[in-house]
């Protein structure tokens, strides 16, 4: 797509309720500054804002965070993207999930869940989130979802502490009922980034885990879908991250902030535009964030006369401001970026750290769980 190009509205909405989580995951990508309680956004913005998400041609809503269960008006929020005719994703980390409270969710039009785990190994999967007890009620909230009828998608962020069993989470995900897995590798922002050396599994753990998914896929042929992407740190290209900045979606922060991506706000000098202040439509078609990296026109060159520059358009604009201070730049994972090789020796150096960096917590009286 060129700038010049007429401008598709966006497929996907990503809704931050809050920033708040019962959990503290250590590759969390939620920025390093949380959004406090008292700055989130009220039900009647947010049900303003699906109004205008469905008026603009957004079909999907995931309902994200933090833990959008925290949220007591989550019930009222759904119901907002079923009268509006969005399809509403709730992405959680399960806690919270009560009998009563799904039932709310479900009268008032929750179409589907996307449950994270951590590990399927306990007290690894506790360790990881920070957090202990929840690994039980994480496969409890999981069975509520299936036998309710509603389709459940399990999410799995890879990393050096679990990826040795990334076929056993396929096996996990299979017993629980999902329809679908997703097996993520870190991305390497917010938390995550800060983590990165106690996080970077090593090339060997990479592809002996694409080889154990391969198998559990086959393995389980016809009863999941198994999503799994190569971590762009080992791949030769980048992704398309977002499917190209401005292009199919966007995200609203907690405090009500229209972003391009989830890290956009670790790009110095942009223009972010709220939902109090404009209204969808105008801030997909004129804010100033929206604008800056959408099409192809903003590219250097290795990017700019690239055949693949519509494929991946470039890859990640915050990640080649994290490593190269330059969010114009071409992705330095990209085997034709000239600093390819920064990659190459922050996976050499990434080796050996164990400890991790907690995501901090707001305050206590701000958490579920
Ligand atoms: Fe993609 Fe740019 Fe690399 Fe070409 S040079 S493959 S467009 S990131
Ligand atoms: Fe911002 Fe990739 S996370 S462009």
């Amino acid at each position: 797509m060129s700038a010049a190009a007429p401008l598709a509205p966006p497929v996907g909405l990503l809704a931050e309720l809050t920033h708040r989580c019962p959990l503290r995951c250590p590759y969390c990508s939620n920025p390093v500054e949380l959004d406090r309680r008292a700055q989130e956004l009220p039900t009647e913005s947010w049900q303003r804002v699906f109004a205008q998400a469905g008026a603009l041609g957004v079909l999907q809503v995931h309902l994200s965070g933090g833990e959008p269960l925290a949220r007591p008006d989550l019930p009222v929020l759904v119901e907002a993207c079923a009268t509006a005719g969005l399809y509403s994703n709730l992405i959680t980390s399960g806690l919270g999930l009560s009998q009563a409270r799904l039932e709310l969710l479900l009268v008032a039009g929750l179409d589907h869940v996307q449950l994270s785990l951590q590990d399927s190994e306990p007290s690894s999967a506790e360790r990881i989130a920070g957090a202990t007890g929840v690994f039980a009620r994480k496969l409890a909230a999981a069975r509520l979802v299936t036998e309710a009828g509603l389709p459940l998608t399990v999410n799995v962020v890879l990393h050096r502490a679990n990826i040795a069993r990334a076929g056993e989470l396929v096996d996990l995900a299979v017993a629980l009922g999902a329809r679908r897995v997703e097996i993520a590798h870190t991305q390497y922002y917010g938390w995550a980034l800060k983590n990165r050396a106690a996080l970077q599994p090593d090339q060997a753990q990479v592809r002996q885990a694409l080889a154990d998914v391969a198998a559990a896929k086959a393995r389980h042929a016809g009863k999941i879908v198994v999503d799994q992407v190569v971590p762009d740190y080992h791949a030769r290209y980048p992704k398309a991250c977002m499917g190209g900045w401005a292009r199919r979606s966007l995200n609203v922060t907690p405090s009500g902030l229209a972003l391009p991506c989830h890290a956009a706000q670790t790009i110095p000098n942009l223009e972010f535009w709220s939902v109090e202040q404009h209204s969808l439509a105008e801030i997909w078609q004129r804010a100033p964030a929206f604008l800056a990296f959408r099409g192809t026109d903003w590219m250097q060159e290795p990017c700019r006369s690239c055949a693949r520059r519509e494929q991946d358009f470039g890859g990640c604009r915050c990640q080649a401001m994290a490593i190269l201070g330059d969010p114009s730049a071409t992705d330095p994972v990209c085997t034709l970026s000239p600093f390819r090789h920064r990659i190459d020796q922050a996976l050499a150096d990434d080796q050996g750290e164990e400890g991790y960096r907690y995501r901090e917590m707001p305050r206590a009286a701000e958490t579920v769980g």
